[in-house]
């Protein structure tokens, strides 16, 4: 086991426990511990399986082994993103996928909503603002869901606007949006439907074909349980004709050339991919459709669930409101007199579990606990355990115990 195991007592003695097990590491190695448990929402951990396909051999991008493997990779790419579109692989992060479909949807004066709940809502926005489109904001209150009404006041309003821009899950502040309901107002107007899915997609239901989304965007190193370096846009029939159209400058992200490539007997990129992420990729894929992806929602519901109740049970708040509890993040709300940072570091540095803080003006304000792609039981346990080991560290008197009670109690 490549992490600390799973620790079985009850209460106090667990956190007892988990400093000896960091003491036996200091003294020499009784405990096999290679890296830490990323509890972070991204990038996650990634299974054996998907690691050791990525350390294999380099392949040649132009050779039939690669054309096979990228064949694949595109079917389990469909699969999880629910879709008949063809996906589109870059070499890039999450944001890469973010400016790509920027540069191909659009001519420069276009306008376009983006509607905001959050950090990243905010990153869409400024990468279409940069590319010269004119953009209406639409912004919720940090810990909010969008209103899909306000949607439609805007729609009414600005009869020039081409697309809305979602995100699905806001990682800044653990709130997933409902994209059933805000595509029911769009599909009211002649707009293009984009969703940023890069913390959703493969942990959080999204029925791309079924829910008429016209661009889909993630990334490889969160929810589809593979290594960061790799972005992945579903584009679909309207979004084609967009692109057709489209004046805005590229080269690199050129939809239309990757499509090409993408259609080849044996399918290829343009240019040299990222050959090895793309075989750990492959593997992280099959391993989502050995599991299923109804089996995998649940999962992320059930461990969600227990994550949220656990840290409830400890007297913290979660900072989203309760109606949009995320599945793959939960942010929670840093009690008074407690210094998050310090809660974090010591997770980190005396229990191996790393999370995440607060982004912006929630610098210092929340913790974000990431529960996606490969996570388990085990992980989630042990995650609270640190959190609540690391709270008594810094002086927190709630009752961290009845949290972990409630944890497992869901977990069974
Ligand atoms: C919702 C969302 N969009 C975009 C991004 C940007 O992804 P990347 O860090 O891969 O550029 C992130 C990263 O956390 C995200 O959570």
């Amino acid at each position: 086991m490549r992490l600390f195991p799973p620790l079985k007592i009850q209460g106090r003695d667990i956190f007892i426990q988990i400093r000896h097990m960091c003491l036996m590491k200091l003294k020499g190695g009784l405990l096999v511990i290679d890296g830490k448990l990323l509890m972070i929402p991204g990038p996650t951990m990634v299974p054996e399986r998907a690691l050791q396909e990525g350390s294999k051999q380099v392949l040649f991008h132009r050779s039939t082994e690669f054309g096979k493997l990228f064949a694949e990779v595109n079917e389990g790419l469909q699969y999880v993103f629910q879709t008949q579109n063809p996906v589109l692989t870059f070499p890039a992060v999450g944001t890469g996928g973010l400016e790509a479909t920027v540069a191909n949807l659009f001519s420069p004066g276009d306008t376009i909503l983006s509607v905001t709940t959050g950090v990243f809502g905010e990153r869409f926005a400024t990468i279409a603002k940069n590319f010269g489109l004119n953009v209406y904001k639409l912004d919720f209150p940090w810990g909010q869901a969008i209103e899909p009404d306000m949607i439609k006041k805007q729609l009414e309003q600005h009869s020039e606007i081409k697309a809305v821009f979602v995100t699905h899950n806001e990682t800044s502040t653990g709130v997933v949006n409902d994209l059933v309901a805000i595509g029911k107002i769009l599909r009211q107007f002649n707009v293009l439907y984009v969703v940023d899915a890069v913390s959703s997609l493969g942990g959080i239901d999204l029925q791309t074909d079924v829910w008429d989304i016209d661009v889909v965007i993630t990334a490889s190193q969160k929810a589809l349980m593979s290594p960061p370096g790799l972005t992945f846009i579903s584009v679909g029939p309207r979004a084609w004709e967009a692109v057709e159209k489209a004046k805005l400058p590229k080269y690199y992200w050129d939809f239309i050339n990757a499509r090409k490539y993408l259609e080849k007997k044996l399918p290829q990129n343009p240019y040299t991919p990222a050959v090895t992420l793309i075989a750990s990729l492959n593997e992280a894929l099959k391993m989502m459709r050995e599991e299923g992806m109804d089996v995998i929602f649940n999962r992320h519901q059930r461990l969600a669930h227990a994550v949220r109740k656990g840290v409830e049970g400890m007297g913290l708040n979660l900072f989203a409101a309760s109606n949009c509890y995320s599945n793959t993040v939960t942010a929670i709300t840093v009690p008074e007199g407690i210094d998050g940072d310090a809660v974090r570091k010591i997770m980190s540095e005396q229990y191996n579990v790393v999370v995440a803080g607060g982004q912006a003006s929630l610098k210092g304000k929340i913790i974000r606990m990431g529960h996606m792609g490969y996570v388990n039981e085990d992980n989630v346990l042990t995650a609270l355990q640190a959190l609540a080991a690391a709270l008594q560290d810094v002086g927190y008197k709630g009752h961290v115990e009845d949290g972990l009670t409630k944890a497992k109690e869901i977990l069974g």
